[in-house]
């Protein structure tokens, strides 16, 4: 039996392409919304083909296109929304268009981060966080079947460069800028396997109205640790190099967007130690290697492999 339909709002994006992929994998009938401007845009011409060949339906539709998000909607039972940070705050347009159509089963809003109900953000990170939150609050209020994807960071975001200023496309080999003392642990996910887990969620009881939160042990590291394995790989060690909470407040403090936003989210990850500072209690979520232990995730050590 195909599982449930699914329609993403965000699908040709960055997270949302690798969603549409495992969604269309694991046989459910798969549906994107796409702006008519999308479809004759030469840098998503790809993406729009790749879709194409994995028999995609295509949605002409827009965010601030009521209409349109109902049609796209009621085709569907589920609705996965991954629109990038500046459109979170219109995702009330999703939450609208929901309530109208009447028959979405689950609504996973654009979150894919920090737990934003329980963070040490300093700002701009904490008012995006607070958006994400009060988006949470709506959904809730409306009485919408969700399921919030805690799924930390990114690995192909931050491990290339070891989060390291100036966006390096392989880890450092002499010296390391390390935020804080380096001891809270951060959760580094591959992209795929974030997307995997998602997909396993959609039609899952045990997920409906919780926060999915994605933390493998094995990928829980302290920024020390990190850089431990990386030195332990290239058989070199590196110049540590401790930046006090005090000085990246100032920095984040003196700093222009998007370096603000960058080091804010840093800051708390890496600082505060925000992934991983809480207990998953089952009153309010589950986590995915433990409902899902079929699952061979990459390993913050098999991902670094690539880059010796
Ligand atoms: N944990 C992490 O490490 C991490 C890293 C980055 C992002 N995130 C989170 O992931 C989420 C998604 O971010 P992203 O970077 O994947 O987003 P993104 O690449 O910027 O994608 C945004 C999507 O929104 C679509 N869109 C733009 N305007 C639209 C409109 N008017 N109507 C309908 N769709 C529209 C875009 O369509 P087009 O393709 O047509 O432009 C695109 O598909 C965010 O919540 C963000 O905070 C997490």
């Amino acid at each position: 039996m195909a599982g449930s339909k699914i329609l993403l709002i965000g699908g040709t994006g960055y997270i949302g392409k690798f969603i549409v992929e495992a969604s269309v994998k694991a046989g459910h009938p798969t549906y994107v919304l796409t702006r008519e401007s999308t479809l004759s845009n030469s840098a998503k011409s790809s993406i729009i083909h790749k879709f194409n060949d994995l028999s995609v339906n295509l949605v002409i539709g827009d965010l601030y296109d009521h209409q349109s998000l109902v049609n796209a909607i009621k085709q569907v039972d589920v609705v996965i929304s991954t629109v990038a940070r500046s459109l979170l705050a219109d995702q009330d347009n999703i939450i609208s268009a929901i309530k109208q159509a009447g028959n979405v089963k689950r609504f996973f809003p654009s979150e894919f981060g920090n737990d934003v109900d329980r963070s040490n953000a300093v700002e701009p990170a904490k008012s995006a966080y607070a958006t994400k939150a009060r988006i949470r609050r709506t959904i809730e209020a409306e009485g919408i079947p969700y399921t919030y994807v805690s799924s930390n960071f990114f690995a192909a975001y931050f491990l290339p460069s070891l989060s390291q200023p100036g966006g390096a496309t392989s880890p450092p080999r002499d010296k390391v800028v390390i935020l804080g003392d380096g001891n809270p642990k951060a959760v580094f996910n591959k992209e795929e396997d974030i997307a995997t887990y998602i997909i396993k969620a959609v039609d899952d009881p045990r997920t409906l109205n919780k926060i999915l939160y994605i933390r493998p042990s094995a990928n829980a590291l302290s920024f020390n640790d990190l850089v431990s394995l990386w030195e332990n790989k290239i058989g070199k060690t590196l110049e540590r190099i401790y930046v006090p909470e005090e000085q990246l407040i100032k920095q984040i403090q003196e700093s222009s967007p998007p370096l603000n936003m960058i080091l804010s989210i840093a800051h708390c990850v890496y600082v505060k130690g925000d992934h991983t500072n809480f207990e998953i209690e089952p009153s309010f979520g589950v986590e995915a290697t433990t409902l899902y232990p079929d699952v061979k995730y990459t390993t913050v050590d098999e991902f670094l492999n690539q880059f010796l």
